[in-house]
């Protein structure tokens, strides 16, 4: 088994050490490479995704992600973020799985990853006009409708489907397809639910949400909110698959540069999406769940300074690693 790692930018660096450090422990047979990405990779080659990062992704059995972002590149050309955005198309992961979870709620946003406004054509018209495009094909939106009535059968058998189609014609097509789609799944509860009332219910009533199944730009905020329900973005995990090839496993959070360089990084969200890559991209469950737990019994014992504690980023992962030995 081998693993690409992508630090990035940020405390993408500081939570990627995080996780080879529990990866050496619970999994030293799987092979770990790192390769440039983001921001550093723009600093080194002048593309934050260059060819033999691609290659080497194409490679391996999983790619462990950390996160890109530097704010010497908000308003250039050449952004670390594009790279993300050309690595989930080249693998194809169009099926962006974000669980929360704490206390009564327990749910799973399903993102698409690889279609909508981030790949639209986008330009400056001669008059000066911006645009970014929202584009579906029914196709597109077929596969990740089957991917979350899929999961939902391994959880609480609902989908609640957000869209804007009281507005939208892209939505208009994803509530008929998704409704089509779940015809096949007569065993899983299917709602739809517009964009903005979703945004309000999953504050004021989340444990009402099993598996909430969106496009890629609602997604991406939904599923910041819900990890505000559940401990924040310290805490939340993601992973991004495709139909087959290696899937991406990265926190939801960003590289933040408020923080970074400080080691007090939260090393759970990566920690989690490590639990993720050893279930999905590795077949190793027990090993997923052993880390899981031990990710919870270190968040207890050594609460870093996002969860309200004063622990480093060294101390809950030295928590994590005494967590497993037990
Ligand atoms: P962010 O997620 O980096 O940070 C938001 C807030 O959450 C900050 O206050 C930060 O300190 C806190 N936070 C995030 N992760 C944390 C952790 N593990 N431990 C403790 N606190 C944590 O979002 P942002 O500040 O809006 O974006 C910063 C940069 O990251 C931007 O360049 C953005 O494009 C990029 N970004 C990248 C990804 C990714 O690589 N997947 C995701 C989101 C944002
Ligand atoms: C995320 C991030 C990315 C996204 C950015 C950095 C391109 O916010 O993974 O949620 O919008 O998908
Ligand atoms: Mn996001």
């Amino acid at each position: 088994m081998k693993i690409v790692c992508l630090p990035g930018d940020g405390i993408g660096v500081e939570v990627t050490a995080a996780a080879r450090q529990v990866l050496a422990v619970l999994a030293p047979d799987v092979e770990l490479e790192e390769r440039l990405f983001g921001g550093a990779a723009i600093l080194e080659t002048g593309t934050p995704f260059p060819d033999e990062t691609l290659a080497a992704c194409r490679d391996a059995d999983a790619v462990l992600l950390g996160a890109v972002g530097l704010p010497q590149f908000d308003a250039a050309d050449v952004r670390p973020e594009q790279g993300l955005i050309a690595l989930r198309k080249a693998l194809d992961v169009y099926a962006n799985l974000r669980p929360s979870r704490q206390g009564q709620i327990d749910l799973l946003v399903v993102r698409e990853l690889v279609g909508g406004l981030y790949y639209g054509p986008k330009g400056v018209r001669d008059d000066g006009t911006v645009f970014d495009t929202l584009e579906y094909h029914p196709t597109q939106v077929e596969r990740i409708a089957h991917r979350a009535f899929s999961v939902a059968r391994h959880r609480r058998r609902r989908v609640t489907s957000v869209d804007k189609a009281n507005v939208l014609e892209t939505s208009r097509m994803w509530r008929r397809v998704v409704t089509e789609v779940g015809t096949g799944y007569p065993d899983v509860e299917l709602e739809h639910v517009l964009v903005d009332a979703a945004a309000m219910l999953l504050v004021t009533a989340p444990e009402r949400f099993d598996v909430v199944l969106t496009e890629n730009t609602f997604g991406d905020i939904l599923s910041d909110e819900a990890s505000a329900l559940t401990g924040g973005l310290g805490l939340a995990a993601s992973a991004s698959l495709g139909d087959s090839g290696p899937g991406i496993y990265e926190p939801v959070h960003g590289s933040a540069p408020d923080i970074a360089g400080r080691g007090i990084a939260n090393p759970a969200a990566m920690l989690r999406s490590v639990a993720l890559m050893l279930e999905h991209g590795l077949g190793r469950t027990d090993d997923a769940r052993r880390l899981d737990a031990a990710v919870d019994g270190a968040l207890e014992r050594a609460p870093t300074p996002d969860l309200g504690g004063v622990a480093t980023t060294i101390d809950a992962v030295a928590a994590v690693l005494e967590e497993l030995e037990r």
